[in-house]
């Protein structure tokens, strides 16, 4: 056996009476039918044929929980937050200046967004090979892979930073959306009463050599979910303020917005 395959051993038979304790002892104080569990059982299976358990986690903030005790407080440090579900891999990658999204029926209504910042470590010092990988929904119909209208990876993307570190990207303000609700995790979340709505969020991964990952998350301010966000993922320090721009300071014929978000790297090792 390797040492981690004993690490992982130790930590099984360290975990799992405990957790096995943990819920016999509530099914037992409940006096939990035989019909109830085998609901609770139909309904672990379809979470898994639906391939919704990462969800089924977030929702109920085990997620947060484990981001928590994963990643000290650093105040130094950019604070990490939770990924979800609904990242897909290999984005592709785009040249500056930046843009993640093309136009869509539905989009018209929608804000430009510029956002800008820095990648350093947290000591200050600027990270020119750092890459941000970003997703989020557009300004109307959620994420590209539920909306027909959207091109596959809209409101998605790769890009690098400048030598400086700085960075730019032109996207959409994002709305408030719900979590998908179609499957298990929805018949759950209105078995217990619990709301599926996520405040508006830009989801980010940033990687840099000899700096540990980053995936986080920014939030606006005045966001009607902001204080009750179906994963409780907002973290009061990934809050940034959106400024609202006259259209012709960037030869645009609307206004748009401007959110400042600095990315602060803890070195690894
Ligand atoms: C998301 O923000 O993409 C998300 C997070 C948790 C559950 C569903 C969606
Ligand atoms: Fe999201």
């Amino acid at each position: 056996m390797s040492t981690t395959e004993a690490q992982t051993s130790e930590r099984v038979t360290q975990i799992v009476p405990e957790a096995l304790a943990a819920i016999h002892e509530v099914l037992e104080r409940h006096r939990v039918t035989e019909e109830e569990w085998s609901a609770v059982l139909a309904l672990l299976t379809e979470v898994g044929r639906a391939d919704e358990f990462v969800l089924l986690s977030d929702v109920t903030r085990t997620s947060v929980l484990i981001d928590a005790m994963s990643h000290d407080a650093d105040e130094a440090a950019t604070a990490s937050d939770v990924e979800g579900p609904l990242y897909v891999p290999d984005p592709p990658w785009r040249e500056a200046p930046v843009r993640i999204y093309d136009d869509y029926e539905g989009s018209e209504d929608g804000e430009v967004l510029f956002v800008r910042g820095k990648v350093t470590s947290t000591d200050g010092t600027p990270l020119p090979d750092a890459v941000l990988d970003i997703w989020q929904t557009g300004p109307s119909g959620g994420y590209d892979i539920w909306d027909e209208r959207q091109p596959e990876f809209n409101f998605r993307g790769r890009f690098g930073v400048a030598e400086s570190g700085e960075y730019e990207f032109q996207t959409m303000v994002p709305k408030p959306y719900t979590v998908p609700t179609d499957g298990p995790v929805g018949r759950y979340l209105q078995a217990v009463g619990q709301h599926p709505w996520r405040p508006a969020h830009i989801h980010f991964k940033v990687t840099a050599g000899g700096h540990e990952p980053l995936v986080t998350q920014v939030f606006f301010p005045d966001d009607p979910y902001l204080e009750n966000d179906t994963i409780g993922a907002v973290k009061p320090a990934l809050v940034r303020p959106l400024k609202r721009h006259d259209g012709a300071e960037r030869g645009l014929d609307a206004p748009f917005s401007t959110c400042d978000f600095d990315v602060k790297l803890r070195r690894s090792g």
